[in-house]
């Protein structure tokens, strides 16, 4: 993976991600009180992430005491104990969320600009919510050959879902995401393989109208505002 940038905080980081510098890279990765994310050509398209503050920390203190949808479906109460893997990791957000719960949340994240982000992410919010971040471990790969080795409660699978057409009503976060990374396509096999993990269930988030990854397994459905959560039974589910 290569991407731009000078900075020798930028560099830390880059080189523990095997991230090379190239000046033909359409990223700029800068510091900024943390590490920021520009594309050259559209400057619109940024990422800088925060944990702790505007609306992921809202959500998360929102999260303490009521519930959210993703929270709902993943059957996640105030201060359980609960493991959950989160194979799509992202931005962090969910897992994130689940972790404020008092879950321990295992990440993998394949990308390994956004796993430094998230990595980097986590890092800084540790000065604000260590109780949260101290149970998130994030790990930089696919997770299709991890999963069936995998022991939790719950998998948690956000794939990619291909971008709408109406781009301007996609908020910026996923505009980057749909910009940085190759287009999806590892729905199937990521559910395939996390039916083979030891966990109790498997939660997918889908918008609402698309179509189900497949109906083996398929126990239920969750719908929130523009979203669906497919509950998917594992084939070995355990008793924990
Ligand atoms: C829609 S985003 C997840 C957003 C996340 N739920 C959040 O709250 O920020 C999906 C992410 O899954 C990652 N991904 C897709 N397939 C993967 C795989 N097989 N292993 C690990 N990460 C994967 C992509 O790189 C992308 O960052």
């Amino acid at each position: 993976m290569q991407a731009d940038y000078s900075d020798a905080n930028v560099a830390h980081w880059c080189q523990q991600f095997n991230i090379e510098p190239s000046a033909d890279s359409p990223w700029l990765i800068t510091w900024n009180d943390g590490l920021q994310l520009q594309h050259k050509q559209q400057q619109a398209l940024w990422l800088q992430l925060s944990f702790t503050d505007g609306r992921i920390g809202h959500r998360t203190q929102q999260a303490k005491f009521q519930s959210e949808p993703v929270l709902k479906a993943m059957k996640l109460k105030p201060n359980n104990q609960a493991m959950v893997i989160d194979a799509t990791a992202g931005l962090g957000r969910d897992g994130f969320l689940m972790a404020s719960t008092g879950a321990t949340v295992i990440m993998y994240e394949e990308n390994p600009i956004l796993a430094m982000f998230l990595t980097e992410g986590l890092a800084r919010a540790a000065a604000d919510a260590a109780d949260v971040t101290e149970r998130i471990t994030v790990h930089c790969a696919n997770a299709i050959k991890a999963l069936p080795t995998l022991t939790a409660d719950t998998i948690y699978l956000d794939p990619m879902y291909p971008s709408r057409k109406k781009s301007a009503a996609v908020k910026r976060d996923m505009q980057v995401l749909h910009t940085l990374l190759p287009p999806p396509g590892d729905a199937d096999d990521l559910l395939e393989s996390a039916r083979q993990a030891s966990v109790k269930r498997i939660v997918v988030k889908r918008p609402k109208t698309a179509p189900v990854i497949f109906t083996d397994g398929l126990v239920g459905q969750q719908k929130a505002g523009a979203t669906r959560f497919d509950l998917y039974a594992p084939l070995y589910p355990i008793d924990r």
